[in-house]
């Protein structure tokens, strides 16, 4: 089995130098570049929006894991794609129409994902989960870093995983919130692929990061 990917969150990156920041996770290893995009609406936090995307992308030729805490998200989809997202994850609870949405996405030509919140059952992604590249299982409830991972969410990790292996198409299974030396290991041995780590890869200055993601990996 592959090596599990290290997605650092940005939000926990000092935000006046944040090229700087991405730039350093990059040479330190990071698979993916999670980008936390909070609307104070549909999440209690406000972040940054398609500009600062933009401005990033010069930064990394890695993935940008642009997760939408938005809503609506349907009208922005063509701003985070032209501003450098390839992979655009959004809430099913983030508009009516989820297939619609996962158009949208794909239509722009960058992969889709669907992140579900602690309490949004399977069921929300059973129809869709055929058109996805990936699964985004919230451990926390979105919109802030630092928070502790919820430990109930394994067993949905685990039939995940299980739905995912039964289809057989090559899906990431991302796990975001409170991923630390402590959880990664449960949520690795759940199913975990990819896994968001905010507060964890941005302690100790730029020159602990590589170590720091090295940490989570098992
Ligand atoms: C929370 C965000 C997470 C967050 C993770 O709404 O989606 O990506 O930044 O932060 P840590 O790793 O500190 O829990
Ligand atoms: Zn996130």
């Amino acid at each position: 089995m592959p090596a599990v990917k290290i997605a650092p969150s940005i939000l926990s990156a000092d935000f006046a130098r944040l090229g700087e920041e991405v730039r350093a996770v990059d040479a330190a290893g990071a698979d993916y570049i999670h980008i936390d995009v909070m609307d104070g609406h549909f999440v209690p936090n406000i972040t940054i929006g398609p500009a600062v995307v933009k401005a990033l992308r010069p930064h990394s030729a890695k993935p940008f894991d642009v997760h939408l805490m938005i809503a609506p998200v349907d009208p922005y989809i063509a701003d985070f794609a032209k501003a450098g997202a390839d992979i655009i994850t959004v809430h099913p609870e983030a508009g009516a129409h989820l297939h619609r949405t996962i158009q949208l996405i794909k239509a722009q030509g960058k992969k889709a994902g669907v992140s579900l919140n602690p309490a949004t059952p399977l069921s929300a992604i059973e129809w869709v989960l055929h058109e996805l590249d990936l699964v985004l299982v919230m451990t926390v409830n979105p919109g802030f870093g630092g928070q502790s991972f919820i430990d109930s969410q394994l067993p949905k990790i685990r039939e995940l995983r299980r739905r995912i292996d039964t289809l057989g198409k090559p899906i990431d299974l991302e796990i975001d919130g409170g991923i630390n030396t402590d959880t990664a290991p449960l949520a690795i041995a759940a199913g975990a692929d990819v896994l968001v780590a905010g507060t964890a890869t941005f302690t100790g200055g730029a020159e602990r990061y590589a170590a720091n993601m090295q940490g989570l990996r098992g």
